[in-house]
């Protein structure tokens, strides 16, 4: 039976990187007979326009149907001032929460081509390759009580940073295991010097570790973690964090990478079905214009051929293919350097299917 994913583009530049995305897909169901089938459906401001939902029930239905969805990005300016509820990012937040994606794994990993389109000296970030693991449905994300109350002038904001013992393990098993398919090299990051929760967080980990002796487990606090991303980030093998740390230091290992519109990202739940999207966001600004850089989207495919539809040749081939468009020298505009040829959006899809048709 054919697998069937679940199409989100979402809003801003979300439609025009995800249809780049498509056109892979669809090279790869005739050259290479990847049998799958499609939907597609809306979420975020999209929806809350259409629907009054940001994540609609229809759309809810439709994912819990899916063995994947491929989500563009969600957000923009046009939402900022209504009801929290209604607001694109919510419906990204109910979708992870509800199909239970605990685990998102966003990589950071620097093509060599793109070296000198990093803020940071070549030398400083040539070869790098990190995972970083980033828990994704609890934390101060979802904790509880949370609001704001009081009188005007008076009033209080107030979240909840909360994780049990299986919620750590959990997010740590998987880790752990990760870790021990690459370099076997773990940090857990936490800010244990100063909460309770991360004091925990830390005495789990430790634990743990003894199921794992191929792996070596270190950990480090998460200021400390900011720097030495930006200082030395080839220390990094695998980074495992809780959801707000892994949001922030996930940003920040994005930018080694020379831009954020190359990272790709899974979110996962217990039994690999997951949610793929790029780790930037919906770029209102450069919306409609054709200039958003689709790699990001398009390795976000190669994650769920490689995660969830367990086609890791197909997954190396898309991969492959991004590599040999930087070869020939096509970038985005936020890829540009002095040398290289500016493609828009489609352009680069183009040569992205192109590529994979060549090694065909
Ligand atoms: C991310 C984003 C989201 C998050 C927003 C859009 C809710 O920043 O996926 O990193 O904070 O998780
Ligand atoms: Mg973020």
């Amino acid at each position: 039976m054919s697998k069937k994913i679940l199409i989100l583009p979402g809003d801003g530049v979300g439609p025009e990187i995800v249809a780049e995305a498509e056109k892979v897909l669809a090279a790869l169901r005739g050259d290479f007979g990847l049998d799958v089938a499609t939907e597609h459906a809306l979420i975020g401001g999209a929806a809350t326009d259409a629907k009054g939902a940001p994540l609609p029930a229809d759309t809810l239905a439709l994912a819990r149907e899916a063995d994947a969805i491929l989500m563009g990005a969600v957000g923009g300016p046009k939402w900022d001032d209504i009801e929290r509820e209604l607001r694109p990012e919510r419906g990204l937040l109910a979708i992870r929460s509800a199909l239970g994606l605990f685990a998102n794994l966003r990589p950071a990993i620097l093509y060599p081509q793109l070296a000198s389109a990093s803020a940071l000296k070549p030398e400083v970030v040539a070869g790098l390759d990190i995972m970083i693991v980033r828990e994704l449905t609890g934390g101060i994300y979802f904790g509880a009580p949370r609001g704001i109350e009081g009188e005007p002038g008076e009033r209080r904001g107030y979240n909840t940073l909360v994780y049990s013992e299986p919620e750590v393990e959990r997010i740590g098993r998987l880790a752990f295991d990760i870790a021990g398919k690459r370099d076997g090299r773990l940090t857990s990051v936490d800010k244990a010097n100063v909460l309770e929760v991360s004091e925990l967080w830390r005495e789990t980990m430790t634990t743990l570790a003894e199921d794992y002796p191929g792996v070596e487990l270190s950990h480090m606090y998460v200021d400390n973690a900011a720097m030495q991303l930006v200082r030395a980030p080839k220390q990094f093998d695998v980074v495992v964090t809780g959801n707000m740390f892994g949001d922030i230091l996930s940003d920040c290992a994005a930018m080694l990478t020379g831009s954020i519109g190359m990272l790709p990202s899974a979110s996962l739940d217990e039994r690999a079905k997951g949610l793929y999207e790029p780790v930037h966001g919906s770029a209102p600004d450069i919306a409609g214009q054709g200039k958003a850089n689709p790699l990001a989207t398009i390795l976000s495919l190669a994650m769920l051929l490689r995660y969830t539809l367990a086609e890791a040749d197909l997954a190396d081939r898309v991969q492959a293919a991004v590599g040999k468009v930087l070869d020939e020298g096509l970038r985005t505009p936020d890829i540009h350097t002095d040398g290289t040829r500016v493609a828009g959006t489609s352009e680069m899809g183009d040569a992205v299917v192109a590529a994979l048709h060549a090694a065909a």
